[in-house]
């Protein structure tokens, strides 16, 4: 063992940088590390412990040396690992030559693309898009539609009630409930325009069903109501007829049902070509060859009335769209839950050039 002077110190710092030059891994590294400040074996360990049986007058000289390499050691391993430390992280490399990582961008849920491509036709054909309140009440959603408090669709069975019941616009105790249709937004609509009016209403509609492959407790529709002087039934059809071959193309084939809903009378039920079979009958339009797309219907003037419009006046046509139901005929789904799961390898299918 070299005794501790100044030569001594200058060799182990030699040595040291030497050893480290050599390292070929953090781990050899480390051992030089240990090798010079190490707490048992290290050099400076051991010119400290030399202290207790050395000469008054050496004691001091030995714990400078010792101090001094170990400053000197310190220092540079520091500055060692710094450098490790930077090389593992080069600031701003940037390999120009590798191939580069194509982003992946995601796109609108299939259900939004449908609704956006009605909200744009109808748009181009002059309606105004509004909107109105999820929970709604009874008045709203039922009693200026014509749907008394006996009528069926009121019944707990089909609605999803909310408590507490909230004092309505004529003082009266309303339930409140998750809107069964958005021909709630007519009436929230009407009482606050005046005609004529050209609205589409687009939104979520809540019914206490159970899940299968064509329900879902939750859905959404497109609403329509066109309110003036002298509209008819041929109005209702000639604009429904255009809308559907904008939606599905111009070769589009439809059959107006006569059908019922107290809102509105005469009342249809429209029915597109089926898309599945060549018109023989398929299980998706249960072997008719037709698929309901829509319900419709002439303005009931029980309901003009009801927002204290005058029936004498005005009239105007009504209909109700589903949109997961053109949603799933347009793309061949059978089961209308796949909309619902967020499974990605089905909501991939559908990037923004459908429908
Ligand atoms: N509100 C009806 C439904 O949900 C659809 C509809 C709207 C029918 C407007 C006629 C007029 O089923």
């Amino acid at each position: 063992m070299t005794l501790p002077d100044s030569a001594a110190v200058q060799a182990h710092i030699a040595a040291f940088e030497a050893d480290l030059q050599a390292a070929g891994s953090p781990r050899d590294a480390q051992a030089v590390r240990d090798k010079y400040l190490g707490r048992k074996n290290g050099v400076v360990a051991s010119w400290m412990q030399m202290i207790g049986g050395a000469s008054p007058d050496r004691r001091r000289e030995i714990g400078r040396y010792a101090n001094e390499l170990k400053q000197a050691i310190e220092a540079r391993w520091i500055a060692y690992e710094a450098a490790v430390d930077s090389r593992a992280r080069p600031p701003d490399a940037v390999d120009v030559t590798l191939p580069g990582r194509i982003p992946r961008l995601g796109h609108r849920h299939p259900l939004t693309i449908v609704r956006d491509r009605m909200e744009e036709i109808f748009t181009r054909m002059a309606f105004a898009i509004v909107e109105g309140p999820e929970v709604e009440d009874e008045w709203h959603c039922f009693d200026a539609l014509n749907m008394p408090a006996e009528h069926p669709a009121r019944d707990m069975q089909d609605t999803l009630y909310l408590a507490p019941p909230i004092r309505g616009d004529r003082d009266d105790d309303l339930r409140t409930l998750l809107r069964t249709h958005t021909s709630s937004i007519q009436i929230r609509y009407m009482r606050t325009h005046q005609p004529p009016i050209r609205i589409i209403a687009p939104g979520r509609v809540y019914r206490r069903d159970d899940l299968d492959l064509t329900h879902t407790p939750m859905f959404s529709q497109v609403e329509g109501l066109v309110v003036d002087e002298n509209i008819g039934f041929s109005d209702l059809k000639g604009h429904l007829q255009t809308f559907l071959e904008n939606l599905l193309g111009a070769r589009t084939k439809t059959r107006f049902r006569p059908s019922y809903f107290p809102f509105t009378e005469p009342s249809t039920e429209v029915d597109v070509k089926c898309f599945f079979c060549p018109g023989d009958g398929c299980p998706s339009c249960k072997h008719t060859g037709w698929i309901e797309i829509l319900g419709a219907g002439v303005v009931n003037p029980r309901v003009l009335s009801s927002v204290g419009w005058d029936p004498e006046k005005w009239s105007g046509f009504a209909f109700g769209i589903g949109v997961e139901r053109v949603a799933m005929l347009v793309h061949g789904v059978r089961d209308l839950r796949d909309f619902y799961t967020n499974d990605l390898r089905f909501l991939k299918q559908f990037d923004e050039d459908f429908v």
